[in-house]
């Protein structure tokens, strides 16, 4: 008897409806994920969510554009809404993704346009109250991104209990879990707490293919677990009362220090850092290390989860998810 198990893994409420291989989502990293990361993660199975919350027109037409010639998979658009994205939003659909993603604010007014479009909506939620208002106005698909989650993170509560509470509150609703999963066990504990799979940022971050600075991808490397800081006052200019997990750094360590000074008191405050082209990176910039940037990288905001402890090495995008799927295999097959 074939004692692989593979039914429960590969197919899922998620993979079912959205029309991918394996239950792995590459996050929507603002900064990190381009159109090679993402069709990397689609040819190897997974699902791209390609990161427009600030990106121009230009970018995003070059982007998708670029995305398309390099596979036929699946992918969604993500787009914050802590601003105004019509105009973004309206651009994207005319690419006829698989769904939208929104995070940072409430989908619902956006649902039916979406849906007429021929897009999924997809919503991150923080509390199991979120994800119910989000059913109710129609989302299709929940990520509940728990706090260990690298990036900006919107709520206080961890993964391991999220899970469950939103799968309880979401029904027949597929649920991503998001934050603090980098390998197989990760998966198959999602799994196992009722989520249709997983939302993966940290971990394709060092990659060949992300758009990662390599200094950053050598800090991530480096990094163990504790070495994340969740703070809302600390990079953010440009975004401000946005919490954010990141490497602690000289930078955060001063800062912390000092007794977290306001932004106009504290070291270095409106200095120019690092430059993207001729654009100048200000001290505490909300911004991700950006392969095309110079300066004093492993002075910016480095984002990073909980998970980075697992991040050990750079490979590529295929591997991982390849690994990611053998090694949840084998974890639930032991149960
Ligand atoms: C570098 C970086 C940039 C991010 N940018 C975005 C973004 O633009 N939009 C978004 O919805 N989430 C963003 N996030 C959060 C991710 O979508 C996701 O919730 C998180 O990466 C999951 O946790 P993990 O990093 O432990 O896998 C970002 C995360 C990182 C690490």
């Amino acid at each position: 008897m074939d004692k692989t198990i593979k039914a429960p893994v590969s197919s899922t409420a998620f993979t079912d409806l959205v029309g991918v291989d394996h239950p792995i989502a590459l996050a929507p990293m603002a900064g990190a994920v381009e159109s090679d990361l993402a069709a990397a993660v689609g040819n190897a199975g997974g699902y791209p969510i390609m990161p427009f919350s600030w990106s121009s027109r230009d970018t995003i037409e070059a982007e998708l554009t670029s995305l398309r010639s390099k596979t036929d998979a699946p992918f969604a658009v993500n787009l914050c809404l802590d601003m105004p994205q019509e105009a973004r939003l309206e651009l994207c659909l005319s690419h006829r993704p698989n769904a939208v993603h929104f995070f940072w604010g409430d989908a619902a007014p956006f649902v039916k346009q979406v849906h007429t479009n021929g897009a999924l909506v997809i919503q991150t939620v923080s509390t199991a109250i979120d994800a119910k208002h989000a059913v109710d106005a129609g989302v299709d698909i929940l990520v509940a991104q728990g706090w260990e989650a690298g990036g900006h993170v919107r709520g206080m509560v961890a993964t391991l209990p999220l899970i469950p509470a939103v799968v309880d509150m979401a029904g027949s609703v597929p649920v991503l879990a998001a934050g603090g999963i980098s390998d197989g066990r990760g998966l198959a504990a999602a799994l196992c707490l009722g989520a249709s799979g997983v939302v993966m940022g940290t971990r394709f971050l060092a990659t060949p293919e992300s758009a990662a600075h390599s200094e950053y991808i050598a800090q991530l490397i480096a990094a163990q677990h504790s070495d994340t800081l969740h703070e809302t006052d600390l990079y953010n200019v440009g975004w401000s009362n946005a919490a954010h997990r990141v490497l602690r750094n000289a930078v955060a360590n001063r800062w912390l220090a000092e007794g977290r000074p306001s932004n106009n008191t504290r070291h270095r405050s409106g200095e120019t850092v690092a430059m993207r082209g001729s654009a100048p990176i200000k001290a505490y910039q909300s911004t991700t290390p950006h392969h095309s940037m110079t300066g004093e990288i492993e002075a910016l905001s480095m984002w990073a989860g909980q998970s980075v402890g697992l991040v050990n090495s750079v490979e590529r995008a295929g591997t991982i998810i390849d690994s990611i799927m053998e090694h949840a295999r084998a974890a639930l097959q032991m149960r």
